[in-house]
């Protein structure tokens, strides 16, 4: 039975899209099974999974679907029996497929960026995750490498009672410019800090699946 993780986030731009390519393609790096799920209606991985089929044999290969709305359901089905791991990429507010792939999800992964507006906007997807009983780690997206606003944000997250991941990902521009291209950081600039970054988060996503 695969691993079922759920990016999500309330708020746009937090990075969803971003960390859900990265992690699936890093996992199907590393030899696992994977299934990327497209449930956004703005379709920014399956853009990026289009620019990918034309990057021959740079991208590794993963299984890629883009179902909505009641077909998500059917689709994780089918694919948590083949899998090793399935990575569901959200649309963002509480739409229907934000909700169906949180309460299918082993773990809802949860990008914040260390600033107020997306830390007031995990509230509403904490308590979506809180409704469905399903377990939650923030990650830390885009922060600088100190500051006492990612403090704050960290002591206010852990105060909550959410996990917050040891590893986090930086401002990097090789999170933009790889994705252009269909690839994640660790396929187009394995040696550069963002994809040393990808790997820390696959070992982190390792270490709380079973087995
Ligand atoms: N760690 C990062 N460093 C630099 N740019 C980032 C990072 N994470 C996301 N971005 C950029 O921020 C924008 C929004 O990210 P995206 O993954 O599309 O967010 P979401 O799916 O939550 O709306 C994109 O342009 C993306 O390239
Ligand atoms: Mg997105």
């Amino acid at each position: 039975m695969a691993f079922v993780v759920a990016v999500a986030q309330q708020k746009g731009g937090a990075g969803k899209s971003t960390v859900a390519a990265n992690l699936a393609a890093a996992l199907a790096g590393e030899g696992h099974r994977v299934a990327l799920l497209d449930t956004d209606p703005q379709q920014s991985l399956t853009q990026w999974h289009a620019e990918r089929q034309k990057q021959g044999g740079r991208a590794v290969a993963l299984t890629f679907e883009n179902p909505s709305g009641w077909r998500v359901p059917a689709a994780l089905d089918r694919l948590r029996r083949v899998q090793d791991f399935v990575i569901l990429d959200t649309p963002p507010h509480a739409e229907t497929e934000a909700k169906l792939a949180i309460r299918a999800a082993d773990l809802v992964l949860m990008p914040v960026q260390p600033s107020p507006a997306d830390l007031w906007a995990s509230e509403a997807t904490l308590r979506l995750a809180a409704e469905e009983k399903r377990r939650v780690a923030a990650l830390l997206n885009r922060v600088p490498a100190q500051g006492r606003l990612r403090e704050r944000i960290l002591a206010d997250l852990a105060g909550r009672g959410v996990t917050v991941l040891g590893a986090t990902l930086g401002n990097r521009a090789h999170f933009a410019s790889t994705f252009l291209d269909g690839l994640a950081v660790t396929e187009a600039a394995p040696r550069s800090p963002a994809a040393e970054e990808v790997r820390a988060l696959v070992a982190a996503i390792r270490g709380l699946a079973p087995g």
